[in-house]
């Protein structure tokens, strides 16, 4: 941790000011605009019911590279696309997703709350979804939601690991065989997704995304080649401190923070690690041409027609 805490360090002490980073990076290798991509979340969420394959649909047609998806795991071990643990605010049904199996799950309607129009969609399984992101050459960003609370078992790991974040491929080994004696929940939630990702051979269209740092080490164990990011919240200096020490110790390819906590000093320190940045929820247009200009790499919003147009514009006014 030291090595990084110290990099940090620097990067306040050089006092990178928001007002010095308003031009959009150039590419090094075409000398264009480097623009953000764009991943519409839960799906055009804001016009369609979230999570669902009309709303994926819809992405695509907003010219969306990714869709985000929310998965969880069934009462009979399915993966079924749901942000919630229940199917309360989102269906006509009520209920936990883990006490239901999927043919249950597969009768609710899912679409009727947001408009009558979309009356009978159902919740999708990760499958369906996958497919459909084949047929319409999209990417897909897979959030595994935590099924368990692994809270004892990440301060055993951060206790044993001393603060080093830097750690092998073989300590990280021995960090899954630990999770592995724990018997989370999360583990098998992970692998089951992994799996279903590889069946469809879709490891190079997909990015899976987790707040669980347990999740991320696992599914970046089992898929070394599969994309993985971390989720988080940091509020305080301390809470990026902690966001990065565990997205390095998981190993992942990219730090996804909520939009409002991203400075461009963060954003300079995760691109010096060779790890990209996705910020979320960005539906403020403002804020669109703001992390267009700072040149974040994706941007997640529940509005991609709108991004789609900030980020042209920007283009546009930069290639002048
Ligand atoms: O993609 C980031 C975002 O989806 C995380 O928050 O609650 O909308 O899943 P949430
Ligand atoms: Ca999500």
């Amino acid at each position: 941790m030291k090595g990084l805490l110290g990099f940090l360090v620097l990067i306040f002490v050089i006092g990178v000011s928001p007002s010095c980073m308003t031009l959009s990076p150039r590419s090094e290798k075409t000398g264009k605009p480097k623009l953000p991509q764009i991943i519409a979340h839960r799906g055009a969420s804001a016009y369609a019911p979230e999570n669902t394959l009309s709303s994926f649909r819809l992405a695509a047609e907003m010219q969306s590279e990714w869709f985000e998806l929310d998965c969880t795991i069934t009462k009979d071990k399915e993966i079924i696309i749901c942000h919630d643990d229940t199917v309360d605010r989102t269906t006509n049904g009520k209920g936990r997703i883990q006490d239901m199996t999927l043919a249950e799950l597969r009768e609710l309607d899912a679409g009727q709350w947001k408009g009558n129009q979309f009356a009978g969609e159902h919740l999708p399984t990760l499958e369906e979804a996958l497919d459909l992101a084949k047929h319409l050459s999209v990417g897909v960003y897979v959030e595994i939601k935590s099924c368990a609370d692994d809270t004892t078992l990440m301060q055993q790991i951060k206790e044993s690991l001393a603060d080093n974040c830097h750690i092998t491929s073989t300590t990280r080994k021995e960090l899954l065989d630990r999770i592995a004696q724990a018997h989370t929940p999360n583990l098998e939630l992970a692998n089951l997704v992994v799996e279903r990702i590889e069946r469809k051979h879709m490891q190079k269209r997909v990015v899976i995304q987790s707040f669980s740092p347990i999740i991320c080490l696992a599914a970046k164990k089992k898929a070394p080649n599969l994309r993985v990011e971390f989720l988080g919240a940091p509020k305080q200096a301390d809470d990026w401190e902690n966001f990065l020490w565990w997205g390095l110790v998981a190993g992942v390819d990219g730090f996804n923070p909520e939009h409002t906590t991203l400075t461009p000093a963060f954003l300079m320190t995760v691109h010096a690690m060779g790890k990209t940045v996705a910020v979320w929820t960005v539906d403020d247009e403002k804020a669109m041409k703001r992390y267009t200009n700072w040149g974040v790499d994706r941007i997640i919003t529940n509005r991609p027609d709108i991004c789609r147009q900030i980020i042209r514009n920007t283009s546009l006014s930069v290639s002048k």
